[in-house]
């Protein structure tokens, strides 16, 4: 069956769609459920694998047809922010999925290897995605740069809140929630004491899906947002969703989505907010960063159980230099010589000098050589150079103190608070 890659037409797109919820184990959508995820598809620059001895155009014009969409990768235009404030434009990979019927031939192979090509043409220096099994990306040259944990909050257990911020807090109106919550979002990603590398420059399509609920007034979803006492614009927001437990003698439940604050006493005071709810016994998140401020700041730090922790972002450098170049590393004694391999992407085979005044490429010697998905999982800073070394993906040049240069290379690119994306796509 001969499969042909190419960027599919807008009429195609409800087909391709129909291809990846089979692949992600869901029905296809109905009219009326594509009408609302057309727009966000139309806003993904999107790669699909047609099987051409297929004619699904389902036309009697005897024309040859387009053949029948069999896999599909696509990426979100966004920015990360990576240590040091900067953001880096990134594709955030989504969507992948090959026909049942159609898998383990390569398609996906194909589809992945040309995603990347068009980053490079698009001149993104980075890539991310969130996979849904961890075997299937390194082979393109991901690793895994941030995890998060899933957890559930005893709110009984947990107060007082040690640090909370004075203020009130108010709960916003539908209409008033995307255009608050958006630049409180972005104060705090660009705000180097309370951003977390990994954060991403929202797509607005992202937005759109994820306030949704809460905007349409539907799942219990509501969003809260702190003021100071002495200003009228808010420092901080809370999206959360509240229902009744399945015996409503036990209460109430909370999930919350996401909290940010312009200040990690804002954070807490969103906390202590939902603490105070009547009814809610506990809160759960599926996604909260692993070294979660509130763990420190609660009354009985076992309220707090984390119940699972998971890779969150996956990411590649697409442009290694670009990518190095742009961070910035931490103010420490010392520095590291290290080369990369890349089999995917030419320019990215060289060697790159890394101190705390930045790095630079170099015809230096290197001190050791890792691969692109190693140095993509070290990137952020919260993937430790002693735990990629301990697991043998560092390959050393004979004569280098290894045990230094492990050191000096965690040294440099560490980041607290660790990284941390919050949002799926
Ligand atoms: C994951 C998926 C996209 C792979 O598609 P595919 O066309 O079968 O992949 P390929 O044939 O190109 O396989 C590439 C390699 O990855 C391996 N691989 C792919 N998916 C794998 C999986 N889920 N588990 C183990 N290995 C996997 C293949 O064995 C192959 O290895 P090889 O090169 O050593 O032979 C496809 O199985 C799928 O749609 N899965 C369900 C949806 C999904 O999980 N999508 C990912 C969302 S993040």
């Amino acid at each position: 069956m001969p499969i042909t890659v190419r960027v599919p037409d807008t009429d195609e797109l409800q087909s391709v769609a129909d291809t990846v919820a089979i692949a992600l184990l869901q029905s296809p959508g109905d009219d009326e459920s594509w009408a609302k995820a057309r727009p966000s598809w139309e806003s993904m620059s999107s790669l699909v694998a047609f099987d051409v001895d297929v004619d699904d155009d389902g036309d009697d014009t005897g024309a040859p047809g387009r053949g029948r969409p069999v896999g599909h990768v696509g990426q979100f235009l966004v920015e990360t922010v990576v240590p040091g404030g900067a953001a880096l434009g990134t594709g955030a990979v989504s969507r992948v999925g090959i026909l049942p019927t159609y898998r383990r031939r390569g398609v996906a192979t194909r589809l992945m290897e040309a995603l990347v090509a068009d980053s490079v043409e698009r001149s993104l220096p980075l890539m991310s995605l969130r996979a849904s099994e961890a075997v299937i990306y390194e082979r393109y040259g991901f690793g895994v740069a941030g995890e998060y944990a899933a957890i559930a909050v005893d709110a009984g257990r947990a107060r007082p809140v040690a640090n909370t911020a004075p203020g009130m807090i108010t709960l916003l109106a539908p209409e008033e929630i995307l255009d608050t919550v958006i630049p409180v979002y972005q104060r705090c990603r660009q705000q180097t004491s309370v951003a977390r590398p990994g954060m991403l420059v929202r797509a607005q399509s992202f937005w759109q899906r994820y306030f949704r609920p809460a905007v349409e007034r539907t799942d219990g979803s509501f969003v809260a947002v702190h003021h100071s006492p002495d200003s009228d614009d808010p420092d901080g927001y809370v999206h959360y969703d509240v229902a009744w437990a399945d015996d409503p003698l036990d209460g109430g439940r909370g999930k919350i989505h996401e909290i940010f604050g312009l200040s990690p006493a804002v954070e807490l005071a969103l906390w202590d907010y939902l603490f105070s709810i009547d009814l809610v016994r506990t809160w759960t998140s599926w996604e909260r960063p692993v070294d979660d401020l509130i763990r420190c700041a609660i009354a009985d730090r076992r309220a707090y159980n984390i119940e699972s922790v998971t890779d969150e972002q996956w990411l590649r450098l697409v442009d290694v230099n670009r990518c190095l170049t742009a961070r910035t590393f931490n103010a420490v004694e010392g520095g590291v010589v290290l080369a990369v391999t890349d089999p995917l992407i030419d320019a990215n085979n060289g060697s790159w000098a890394i101190d705390a005044t930045g790095a630079v490429a170099t015809t230096e010697p290197p001190q050791f050589t890792v691969d692109i998905a190693t140095i993509s999982a070290a990137y952020l800073g919260g993937t430790s150079w002693w735990a990629l070394d301990g697991s043998g993906r560092i390959d050393w040049v004979d004569g280098t103190d290894r045990a230094e240069a492990v050191v000096i290379a965690d040294r440099l690119f560490a980041s607290r608070p660790l990284p941390f994306c919050g949002s799926f796509f």
